[in-house]
């Protein structure tokens, strides 16, 4: 008999989320191809993952707006993502997701999300504990409505802050206690990982924010017997950036600088104005140059909200290298990249390998899901390619 998944978004009604829903409402419809989703190569035709006509989609987020509003404000104005033609077949669709969307929690996000929300939309909560059961209310009422088979749940809410000194223990059942504190110092991003893993099913963050990036979230993970991944997609420059650089060392030619200027108007560009927010994605976008190459070239990153590029990002990288006799050349490239569409079917993708990972009897973290992320957990490796070998090497051996 066939399965039945669950794909739970956290931030259900940002730019990739409408984007998710969108995608797999035309998929299971048969108005779009395969084109940008990896696991429809035929290198995972032997898998057996999940069918698109088995997946179903719901999510919480902190704004009161709806996925039709969402989805139109995509496919209009000279910045559109996507066609308005596909909106107007997936409208039943967007308005049936719109039930399963359910308020989410708002805890030490910092003040530019806090601003995003709208009372209304926000469950209060008084403590850590308490924000992690009124989730897994949301997730099991889901799971059980939809007959749900597994669920997993993907966090693409707003990046948060990095919290300042945050003190976790290693070990899950010292780290738990955290919870029950008066303040508890944890992000929203790790409350809803808790939440996720405590229930046994798998959890992904999709975005810098430290979700479940913690020894003791792992070991949590473990213990339930299921998986965790993440973190911060790697969809444009930085995709870009883990070809090219280890092609530059495999060359011997040597990065002197690299200089990447991000531009895009999107609300996650708008968040991402607040310079401490910025600080968790520079530092995700940032670290991986010198793990490449075993040195660290000077580098800098800007990110610039332009309100008129809406979801499209033009990033600008100037790399200056060398090479034999010390001669000095330049490789300039210039993305412009549609963030959400991007973004939408790795989110599909990695529900898919998820879930059949967790079938298979994989816990903890997935470390063959590396290539999907910016700053992938359990592991230094950066390269695009050998991070892709993983990932083909897991499908062999799931496909024996
Ligand atoms: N688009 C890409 O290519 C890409 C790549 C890597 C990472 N990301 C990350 O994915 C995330 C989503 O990107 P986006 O463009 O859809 O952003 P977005 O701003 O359009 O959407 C974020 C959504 O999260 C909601 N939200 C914020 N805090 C929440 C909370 N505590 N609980 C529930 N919902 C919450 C917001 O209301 C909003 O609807 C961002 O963190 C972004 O940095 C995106």
């Amino acid at each position: 008999m066939s399965r039945r998944v669950g794909l739970w978004l956290i931030g259900a009604h940002g730019g990739v989320a409408t984007s998710v829903a969108i995608g797999l409402a035309a998929l299971q419809r048969q108005l779009t191809d395969s084109c940008g989703l990896v696991s429809e190569l035929p290198i995972f035709e032997d898998l057996n993952l999940i069918d698109w006509h088995n997946m179903v989609v719901g999510g919480h987020d902190i704004r009161q707006t709806d996925s039709l509003t969402e989805a139109t404000k995509l496919a209009s104005g000279m910045a559109a993502a996507i066609q308005p033609g596909l909106v107007d077949q997936c409208t039943d669709f967007l308005n049936e997701l719109d039930q399963r969307i359910k308020p989410g929690i708002l805890l030490n996000c910092g003040t530019t999300i806090e601003q995003l929300s709208h009372e209304a939309r926000v469950q209060q909560v008084n403590s850590g504990r308490h924000a992690v059961q009124l989730i897994q209310d949301d997730l099991r009422a889901f799971a059980d409505d939809q007959q749900c088979d597994s669920v997993v749940v993907i966090n693409l809410a707003s990046t948060e802050p990095i919290p300042d000194e945050l003190q976790v223990p290693e070990n899950w059942s010292d780290a738990e206690r955290l919870l029950d504190q008066p303040d508890c110092p944890l992000p929203a991003s790790t409350i809803y990982a808790i939440a996720a893993l405590e229930l046994g099913f798998g959890y992904v963050n999709f975005t810098p924010s430290l979700g479940s990036n913690l020894p003791a979230l792992d070991q949590l993970a473990v213990e339930r017997k299921t998986v965790h991944a993440g973190c911060d997609g790697k969809t444009g420059e930085t995709f870009l950036k883990s070809v090219l650089a280890p092609a530059f060392a495999r060359r011997n030619l040597q990065i002197m600088s690299w200089v990447g200027h991000n531009i895009f108007g999107n609300m996650d560009g708008q968040v991402l104005q607040d310079p401490i927010n910025k600080k968790t994605k520079v530092d995700s976008k940032d670290h991986l140059l010198g793990q490449m190459l075993g040195y660290h070239p000077q580098s800098h990153i800007s990110i610039e909200y332009i309100r008129s590029l809406g979801d499209w990002k033009t990033a600008w990288d100037h790399i200056h290298f060398k090479g034999f006799l010390g001669t000095p050349m330049v490789l300039q490239f210039t993305w412009q990249g549609c963030d959400s569409i991007l973004a939408a079917p790795l989110v599909l993708d990695l529900c898919r390998f998820t879930e059949m990972a967790q079938q298979r009897g994989d816990v903890g973290m997935l470390v063959f899901l590396s290539s999907f992320f910016k700053s992938p957990m359990g592991t230094r490796e950066n390269d695009f390619i050998e991070q892709f070998q993983l990932l083909t090497d897991w499908a062999t051996r799931m496909s024996m």
